[in-house]
């Protein structure tokens, strides 16, 4: 029996772009790396598009009539049409740019043959794939302001949610839950702005930079640029047809999304634990173990967490693609594809089911409180000896040893405050433990960036500003 891999073993000739030449055809095991009409697909609404704009554009240098370049522009769009409506399916053929080539001939006749005139694939293919990277950093810019606003609706709900902030896992000061929200919420505004940074990039037209070296029929480029939505023109035919930096940005930006998705994820798995009990997964955002009755696991937010590793390596993979390649276009650059497609849809997906977990989350705010122990009022006494002079450090010195001396009784500061005020250090007096609480430690942090109610709320307004786009 054959196995899966067993190649066929008689060379089936087909058409080709190049094959003039060749008097043989293609080896199978050749062929079978050769071939990527699969991983082609998602370029091939681009590529038409670009096609007929190049058929308009050898219309403006006079290489066909006008009326040419209507059949070929008019062909083109019914093309279209037929593939989103799968009426016609590319196969066949080693990529999506032969079958396009091949269909418009099959429909316009041998005037289909004329659009690759002082046309390369090497530059139709990097400007479909800066017009698809283009369209996917969009949509993912989109899903992630989605998220954002999610974020920030919980987190306008949850100003009075007072919890500990932990540092090295380890409760640290006081905090509001709506501050905890909007730590998740700036970086994802990182991102948003990093993927419009990088469209600027992606939108540099290589088209009618030929193989290597140039246009010979004078197409005016600056043209084709403003006719697809380019923002400027590549300005060196070598670069152009083998920059692949755009691909490389938006895979940073779907890796480091991954990133930040993870950090966000990994808290949402923590807080559900019996042992912090912050938060509870409702049952569409919840799973069960199939053998553990008990069982409540939070497998989205693992599952965001776990898939973040497939970012990074797409990422990794191009990167290592790159290291090295001469300038203009080698092969090796078929292979930038896949990992473009599979990260935008992974962190896609990660971003919907985050923003799903986000608004579905049952926060346990009793539970919160409850964790809010004295010790976490440390700073604020040290802080208020600073306030009647003592230096920082000596202050840092003298809590301290109160919270040691409090710890070594099994008491809170407060209780030792109360039941053994001789124990605490000078200057330290039981009144001043006493006085301090949670609301007062966080109305203390005051300026900006900080957890007291005015500058939270300053804050929802600065995210809000952020997401309607204007800089308040
Ligand atoms: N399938 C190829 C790619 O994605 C198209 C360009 C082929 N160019 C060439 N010189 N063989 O890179």
């Amino acid at each position: 029996m054959d196995s899966p891999l067993t190649l066929d073993s008689d060379a089936v000739p087909r058409a080709t772009l190049w094959g003039g030449g060749f008097s043989q055809p293609m080896h199978p095991a050749l062929a079978a790396i050769s071939d990527s009409l699969i991983q082609d697909l998602p370029l091939a609404d681009a590529d038409m598009r670009a096609s007929a704009a190049y058929a308009q554009a050898l219309v403006r240098c006079g290489v066909l009539r006008a009326g040419e370049g209507e059949i070929l522009t008019t062909t083109l769009a019914a093309m279209r049409e037929d593939l989103a409506a799968g009426r016609w399916i590319p196969a066949g053929v080693e990529d999506i740019h032969t079958a396009i080539e091949a269909e418009l001939v099959r429909r316009a006749g041998e005037l289909g043959e004329r659009i690759h005139t002082g046309r390369s694939r090497n530059d139709q293919v990097a400007t479909a794939f800066r017009l698809a990277v283009c369209e996917r950093g969009d949509a993912l810019a989109d899903a992630v302001r989605g998220l954002q606003r999610s974020i920030l609706r919980r987190a306008e709900a949850e100003i009075d949610t007072l919890l500990p902030a932990y540092t090295h896992l380890q409760r640290a000061q006081p905090t509001r839950l709506a501050h905890w929200l909007l730590a998740h919420f700036w970086p994802l505004q990182r991102d948003v702005e990093r993927l419009g940074q990088a469209r600027q990039r992606v939108l540099d037209l290589p088209l009618g930079s030929g193989a290597a070296t140039g246009n010979p029929f004078g197409v005016d480029r600056a043209w084709l640029a403003r006719e697809l939505g380019f923002r400027s023109v590549a300005q060196n035919s070598l670069d152009a047809v083998g920059d692949r930096d755009f691909a490389a940005e938006i895979l940073f930006s779907c890796a480091l999304l991954g990133v930040h998705l993870s950090r966000l994820a990994e808290e949402m798995v923590l807080w559900s634990t019996a042992e912090f009990g912050f938060l509870r997964w409702p049952d569409p955002l919840a799973t069960g173990s199939s053998l553990m009755p008990n069982k409540r696991n939070p497998d989205l937010a693992e599952l965001v967490r776990g898939r973040s590793a497939s970012l990074v390596g797409d990422l990794t993979t191009l990167l290592v693609l790159l290291k090295g390649l001469p300038a203009s276009y080698q092969r090796d650059l078929q292979e930038d594809k896949p990992p473009v497609w599979r990260a935008t849809a992974t962190v896609l997906a990660s971003l919907q089911a985050m923003r799903a977990g986000i608004e579905g989350v049952e926060f346990d705010r009793e539970r919160m409180g409850r964790s809010l122990t004295d010790e976490l009022l440390a700073t604020d006494a040290a802080d208020l000896l600073v306030r009647r002079g003592v230096t920082f450090r000596k202050a840092h010195g003298i809590v301290a040893r109160a919270v040691a001396e409090a710890r070594r009784r099994g008491l809170s500061l407060r209780e030792l405050a109360r039941e053994a005020p001789d124990a605490l250090p000078e200057p330290l007096r039981p009144e001043d433990v006493l006085a301090l609480d949670f609301e007062a430690a966080i109305e203390w942090r005051t300026a900006v960036g900080g957890t007291a109610r005015a500058a939270v709320e300053s804050q929802l307004l600065q995210a809000e500003a952020a997401l309607s786009g204007d800089d308040a």
